[in-house]
């Protein structure tokens, strides 16, 4: 039966978007279903298996604009998301205190949804990282050995 895996992204100027397109292709090669959401709402994620996140960081610490309400929601609501594994890759830039603190975020709110974290996320320095795509695409395929 062919797996299907989510993501969805965080991001402001695009940039973990195109890491997100890449892992969507990455996968589909591999013969995943992929769904990619960019503006994903609670519906999108919430009876999902496979969830992986790929966001930036932004303001101090915090998530971009386009998954804000989402965590935001989830934090606020009784869920269960005790059938969902989920995996997440994150953008910063280490200038900042709050190095990727968007994936802290999103670890601490799905944990206590009940979802299981699959690996440890991968945390891309984009000052020192200019291959993202790569650096995320080595991340998955741990991540899908851990599934
Ligand atoms: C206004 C602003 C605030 C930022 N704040 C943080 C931060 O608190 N922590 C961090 O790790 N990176 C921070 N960054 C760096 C971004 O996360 C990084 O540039 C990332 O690649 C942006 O990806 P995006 O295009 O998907 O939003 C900030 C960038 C900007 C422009």
């Amino acid at each position: 039966m062919t797996q299907s895996i989510c993501i969805i992204t965080g991001s402001t100027l695009g940039g973990a978007e195109y890491v997100a397109d890449h892992l969507e292709s990455c996968l589909t090669a591999k013969g995943f279903n992929v769904e990619l959401f960019n503006h994903a709402t609670l519906v999108d994620i919430q009876s999902q298996p496979i969830l992986i996140v790929v966001t930036s960081t932004h303001g101090a610490g915090e998530l971009p604009d386009n998954i804000k309400p989402l965590f935001e929601e989830l934090e606020n609501q009784p869920l269960d998301f005790s059938q969902m594994k989920f995996g997440v890759v994150g953008l910063g830039s280490s200038d900042y205190d709050t190095f990727c603190h968007a994936v802290d975020i999103v670890e601490n709110t799905l944990k206590a949804k009940g979802a299981t974290q699959v690996c440890n996320s991968e945390r891309i320095d984009t000052v020192t990282n200019f291959e993202h795509d790569e650096t995320a695409e080595n991340w998955l395929e741990g991540f899908l050995v851990k599934l």
